[in-house]
């Protein structure tokens, strides 16, 4: 759950739990322990814990927490609906399908049905704009219980999705994570259910939470191809803020299906700071991805980087997921 990855920064996508972070250790000794299994490895032990994965069609509730560029939002949903809409292989619902191959206890596989089934304007900021992870939970609270346009109470097969604008502090943001996942305590929410939150990082950090679209500043070397240009990855949607989330959103959503209540499917003994399927595969995009290349990936017409197609012809980039059939990481665009 909590991840190292290749661009050189210790970074902690999903944590649930804060590890503290090696930063005293050297870029170069980052960098040598990246982990990435695009290769096949029987060293990852994966395991089923026994605990629920999310296997009834998703009812996904979006709460937009500040001010939204209107255009970072649509690009967002389209993302959403195209898990399970069909668009031209290999398309984003394909890329889910590694996702579908986990199951729980009786046999079922996590679904393939996820709608967006209402989303919540916080524009008011009403938990301040320096959050916790447990405030995080509050505002969830707040978004079911607001008069009058609350969103449901859905603890049946509701997933909550909290994204965070780009003057919003979220503790451990940047520093160590882009997005987590947990569940929600019944002392806040009232109920327990699976959820998750990411940031804006279009102008907080986007050098470690929009890689690759954003050089991270302190690697220690200049972006490629560097005379003075910017020469890095063109953001498929515009946007490096927004494309990135998309694959950090995608991230979360992989790992809150198989791991919702954290006692499903993981890798490593410590249960506080388990790594997940998306972990596993963090900076791989295409095949041969991995300390610090994304892989083969596709470019548009501009020379924007993408791997899946959307809905309305939209294209995105998003990371690899840790395939427990073929044992490596993949995605539909993988070349073998
Ligand atoms: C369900 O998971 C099993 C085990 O990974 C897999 O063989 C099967 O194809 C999956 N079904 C779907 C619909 O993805």
């Amino acid at each position: 759950m909590q991840t190292l990855y290749s661009h050189f920064l210790f970074l902690c996508f999903s944590c649930f739990s804060f590890v503290s972070l090696v930063h005293s250790w050297s870029q170069n000794q980052q960098f040598n322990q990246a982990n990435n299994y695009e290769g096949s490895s029987n060293l990852v032990n994966l395991e089923y814990h026994m605990g629920p994965v999310l296997t009834a069609p998703i009812n996904l509730y979006i709460i937009w927490y500040g001010h939204w560029n209107p255009t970072h939002q649509s690009t967002i949903r389209d993302f959403l609906y195209s898990l399970s809409s069909p668009a031209p292989f290999p398309s984003v619902s394909d890329w889910w399908r590694t996702v579908r191959l986990y199951t729980d206890q009786t046999g079922s596989n996590i679904t393939g049905n996820i709608a967006i089934s209402g989303e919540y304007y916080d524009y008011k900021y009403s938990h301040g704009n320096r959050l916790t992870r447990l405030t995080i939970q509050s505002i969830i609270k707040t978004s079911v219980s607001s008069y009058p346009r609350a969103l449901p109470l859905n603890y049946h097969n509701g997933l909550y999705m909290v994204l965070t604008s780009s003057d919003v502090l979220v503790e451990e943001f940047c520093r160590a994570v882009c997005g987590f996942h947990y569940f929600t305590f019944p002392a806040i929410v009232g109920v327990t259910m699976p959820y998750f939150w990411v940031g804006y990082s279009g102008s907080q950090c986007p050098g470690m939470c929009a890689y690759p679209f954003a050089w991270p500043k302190y690697s220690g070397k200049p972006p490629p191809g560097s005379s003075g240009v910017d020469n890095i990855m063109g953001a498929p949607n515009g946007d490096a803020g927004a494309d990135g989330m998309i694959s950090v959103i995608a991230h979360e959503l992989a790992e809150v299906s198989s791991n919702p209540l954290v006692n499903a499917w993981y890798a490593g003994d410590d249960p506080t700071a388990p790594t997940e399927i998306a972990d596993l595969c963090v900076g791989v995009y295409g095949s041969g991805g991995g300390g610090g290349y994304v892989g083969e990936v596709y470019k548009d017409s501009w020379g924007n980087g993408f791997n899946v197609n959307g809905v309305r012809g939209r294209k995105f980039l998003v990371q690899w997921i840790w395939n427990p059939v073929k044992r490596r990481c993949f995605g539909p665009n993988a070349m073998d």
